[in-house]
């Protein structure tokens, strides 16, 4: 067993994500049976005896990898010296707000956040952010970490890569391990692009397994609203396939994507297939000694180019209406 715990900060610790999402870590999910694991559980004052109930069961679970695990009010201390960082607590939308209001309310959080990684957490910092709106939080928060490369600073899009495996493999009938070459673009948001063009089911492309109709039409509806559909049909929205998804994220970031394979990550663009650089958007993206590199020179249909353009114009609606409050600092 490696003798060097890692430090893993999680917000929003004590909500249904979090629930999910701390036992997983403690059981070694993300890192693997060698590598010991410290948890810091960030908290807003409502939420924290929530947490340090999640503590309590924590230290039930007689996990050996888990070194400590600690609940925290204050960022400063929850970051300090952290090798990754789940940013999931957010501030929800209520009844009366505009988007304007969500964004305002979150850059309000993710900025101060950011700002803590960026003087308080390890030179080897990895973040996701998974609270939404994900995309534009991340970029908050990056924006706010001026020391740190930009791209140690991500959001949760696995998800919904993962979502686009699970339901076109449920489509063609074959296990999910047979689906490859899916790139979800854009947003984590209904705009986002869920793209079969590369994708192949065993040696077969998908566009010639299913139908051409479907998979322009229903599943990527589908799939863009499953977010939606899981709130229709558990009353909250979806948590332990977040949790999940997001271990796969970071995972992957930290040991490699397998093979040449490659999943969807939300990243600070670089201006790659016309995405305007410093947006955090998704794309297809591997995992190479530790870092995330977009899959280059993949063919962009005119079909493909349409919605790619129309989740990124959100983006950058979102980007600005952040900047218009003056809370993008350069
Ligand atoms: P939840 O309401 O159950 O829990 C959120 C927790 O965050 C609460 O305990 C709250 O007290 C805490 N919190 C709020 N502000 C905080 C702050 N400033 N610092 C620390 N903690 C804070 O919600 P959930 O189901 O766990 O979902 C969390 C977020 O993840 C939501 O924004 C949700 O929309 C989002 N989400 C994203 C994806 C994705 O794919 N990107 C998927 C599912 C959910
Ligand atoms: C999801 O995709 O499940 C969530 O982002 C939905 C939500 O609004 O929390």
């Amino acid at each position: 067993m490696s003798t060097q715990p890692v430090t893993i900060a999680v917000s929003g610790a004590g909500g249904n994500i979090g629930y999910a999402l701390l036992f997983r870590l403690a059981a070694g999910d993300l890192l693997g049976p060698d590598t010991p694991v410290r948890l810091r559980l960030l908290e807003i004052p409502a939420g924290e005896a929530a947490a340090a109930g999640t503590q309590l069961e924590l230290i039930d679970g007689a996990f050996p990898l888990l070194d400590q695990v600690s609940v925290h009010t204050d960022a400063t201390e929850a970051f300090t010296d952290a090798n990754i960082v789940f940013l999931v607590g957010a501030r929800p939308r209520t009844a009366g707000m505009e988007r304007a209001d969500l964004l305002e309310a979150n850059a309000g959080i993710f900025g101060p956040q950011g700002r803590a990684i960026n003087d308080h957490a390890a030179a080897d910092v990895r973040v996701i952010v998974v609270g939404n709106p994900a995309n534009t939080n991340a970029l908050i928060a990056q924006r706010n970490a001026p020391d740190l490369p930009a791209e140690r600073f991500t959001a949760l899009t696995r998800l919904d890569h993962n979502r686009a495996v699970g339901i076109l493999a449920a489509e063609a009938g074959v296990p999910v391990t047979e689906v490859t070459g899916i790139t979800v673009w854009g947003n984590h948001s209904p705009t986002q692009y869920p793209d079969l063009s590369q994708a192949s089911i065993g040696e077969v492309a998908a566009l010639a397994a299913v139908d051409v109709d479907w998979a322009r039409g229903a599943y990527i509806d589908r799939v863009a609203k499953r977010g939606a559909e899981i709130i229709a049909a558990r009353g909250s929205s979806s948590a332990a396939s977040a949790a999940s998804a997001a271990i796969d994220h970071m995972r992957d970031w930290v040991l490699g994507t397998p093979g040449d394979a490659w999943t969807s990550v939300a990243l600070v663009s670089d201006g790659s297939y016309g995405v305007p650089a410093g947006l955090v958007s998704s794309f297809p993206a591997q995992s190479i000694e530790g870092r995330w590199a977009i899959v280059p020179d993949i063919d962009i249909d005119e079909f493909s180019r349409a919605r790619i353009d129309a989740s990124v114009a959100e983006l950058i609606a979102e980007r600005d209406a952040v900047a218009a409050l003056g809370l993008l600092p350069d």
